[in-house]
């Protein structure tokens, strides 16, 4: 691994675990659809991980697979969230609902970054790559921020 790689990968992992600290306990105690969401998170945070990997060795065949069940979640998502669904423990905010327009904004970001970086995967071009990979990373938190708790 060159040192410019090093770099970024180190950068990412820092990303990385940055948004995990916070959800050590999330899960406890969530049942139906709230448990159903929680879980196809966790399933994304393991595929970010999963490509972070792939990048690390240059498997872009990895990448596109993973991010290729992140496009698939996000063409479900809005399904995932019916209205009153914020009871703990869901961290779901009721902006939610409050700006559906803005939340499903939140979700075609996502789902628009996903199929970036699988465009980028197939090219296999590192360093577009990376930076698809960085826009992505980027609509989850953006969405966190708006409308998680
Ligand atoms: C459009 C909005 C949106 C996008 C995009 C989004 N999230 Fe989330 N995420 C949420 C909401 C809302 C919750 C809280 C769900 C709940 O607690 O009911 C959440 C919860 C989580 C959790 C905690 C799950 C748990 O165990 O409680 C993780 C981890 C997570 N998201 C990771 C990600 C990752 C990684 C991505 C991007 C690949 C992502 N999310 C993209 C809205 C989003």
């Amino acid at each position: 691994m060159n040192i410019k790689k090093l770099f970024i990968y180190l950068n990412l992992l820092l990303f990385m675990n940055i948004f995990s600290l916070s959800q050590l306990y999330a899960h406890e105690g969530a049942t139906g659809i709230i448990k159903e969401r929680m879980d196809k998170f966790k399933m994304s945070k393991s595929l970010m991980k999963k490509i972070n990997k792939g990048l690390q060795n240059d498997d872009f065949v990895i990448i596109e697979k993973s991010t290729q069940t992140l496009l698939n979640w996000s063409k479900e998502m809005s399904n995932y969230f019916p209205e009153g669904s914020d009871t703990p423990p869901s961290e779901a905010s009721s902006d939610i609902w409050l700006d559906p327009e803005g939340f499903k904004i939140a979700i075609k970001n996502f789902e628009l970054a996903s199929l970036e970086l699988i465009a980028q995967s197939q090219n296999k071009d590192f360093d577009m790559t990376v930076n698809s990979f960085r826009n992505l990373a980027k609509t989850c938190k953006g969405c966190h921020q708006k409308f998680r708790n």
